[in-house]
């Protein structure tokens, strides 16, 4: 018998590296992409068993206004919560700058100013005292503070009503005040919901100012409206949101246009009404419809604006006087509600 001890066998070599290779992917910290602030991506959201985002993916570049529109329930909030580190997406990833909102809420909440859709303030206080309540919360003392403080007082135009208590101002010093509150802590980017709801014309305006020099200091600004004439003459991009889905999503200008189409309406009032020349502006190949009502005369042109003037050549031609022309921009919001319909079901 061979008592020899058998010789092992050799260890079989393990492979050092799995057959299939597997990416694995650090969710919490991403390239820093140097124009891009906030990235958004295929975000769901349930509730209860009902799904009130679908897939929602946006970007938002660093230093512009992006407008976030919808009606009603169509999920603005919600996404805008998520965003602020408020609720947790039942699916999908989001950063700031790099920093995964969901992974490092933390970091997040000190580079944002969220100003909610409805904003209670404590009475009681004053607006100084309200100010300095909220510098205290986020840890800024001696003069970082005082010169923070009256940096936001001055811009928010605070600096008449620091003495007085807060449960007293109007809406738009409230909403102001809010905003002076948000900015308080310096963050990279703003998260205002519907910051101009309930806000007079003139307040609305003065805001839409504060907005702009706030971008023209270097803020990120994200806010969201029902109305998209209001947010266009300042956002530089806008998504449109209906019912959970980004249904539109780009740059102002090209979102009009595509909104428009190619057909944009012009209005022109006549010192007298001539039927007749209805049928020679019906024959310029970029005019399609024309309507006569008294003496306003409203045709859809799909020319160059460059052109235009070969369609009041025809006017001149005719001998047609007219004291004013208009180019419609309130039917942008028409067709714009022709897209969104209203309430997730
Ligand atoms: N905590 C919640 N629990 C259950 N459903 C919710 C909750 N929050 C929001 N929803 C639902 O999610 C949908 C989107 O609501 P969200 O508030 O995000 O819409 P919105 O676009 O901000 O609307 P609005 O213009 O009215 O402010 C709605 O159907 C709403 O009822
Ligand atoms: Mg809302």
């Amino acid at each position: 018998m061979n008592d020899e001890p058998l010789p092992l066998e050799p260890a079989p070599i393990l492979p050092t590296e799995p057959k299939e290779s597997i990416e694995v992917i650090d969710t919490t910290k991403r390239e820093r992409q140097p124009d891009v602030l906030v990235s958004v991506q295929g975000l769901d959201m349930v509730f209860d068993s009902k799904q009130v985002l679908f897939d929602v993916g946006f970007e938002v570049n660093r230093g512009e206004i992006f407008g976030f529109i919808g009606p009603n329930g169509a999920g603005k909030t919600t996404t805008i919560r998520i965003l602020s580190t408020l609720l947790i997406p039942t699916r999908g990833d989001l950063w700031l700058d790099g920093v995964h909102v969901i992974e490092q809420p933390e970091i997040i909440r000190r580079r944002i100013g969220y100003m909610p859709d409805y904003v209670g303030v404590y009475p009681g206080l004053t607006v100084r005292e309200y100010l300095e309540f909220f510098a205290g919360a986020y840890r800024l003392r001696g003069k970082q503070r005082d010169a923070l403080l009256s940096d936001v007082i001055e811009l928010t135009d605070l600096g008449k009503l620091v003495e007085t208590e807060v449960q007293v101002l109007s809406k738009g010093m409230r909403q102001r005040l809010c905003l002076a509150q948000t900015l308080i802590h310096d963050p990279d980017l703003l998260i205002l919901d519907e910051p101009a709801s309930g806000l007079d014309p003139r307040a609305r305006i003065e805001f839409r100012a504060l907005l702009k020099e706030l971008r023209r200091m270097g803020k990120t600004i994200l806010l969201s409206s029902h109305i998209l004439t209001e947010l266009s003459p300042i956002c530089d991009s806008v998504g449109i949101i209906e019912q959970g889905r980004l249904i539109r999503y780009g740059e102002v200008a090209d979102i009009l246009s595509q909104l428009r189409g190619d057909r944009v309406w012009y209005e022109v009032t006549l010192v007298t009404a001539q039927e007749g020349i209805l049928s020679h502006l019906r024959s310029h190949p970029a005019i399609d419809e024309v309507k006569l009502d008294d003496s306003v005369l409203r045709f859809s042109y799909g020319g160059a604006e460059e052109d235009l003037h070969t369609v009041f050549a025809i006017l001149a031609r005719e001998k047609v006087s007219f004291t004013s022309v208009r180019r419609e921009e309130g039917d942008l919001e028409s067709i714009f509600m022709s897209l969104t319909q209203g309430e997730v079901s």
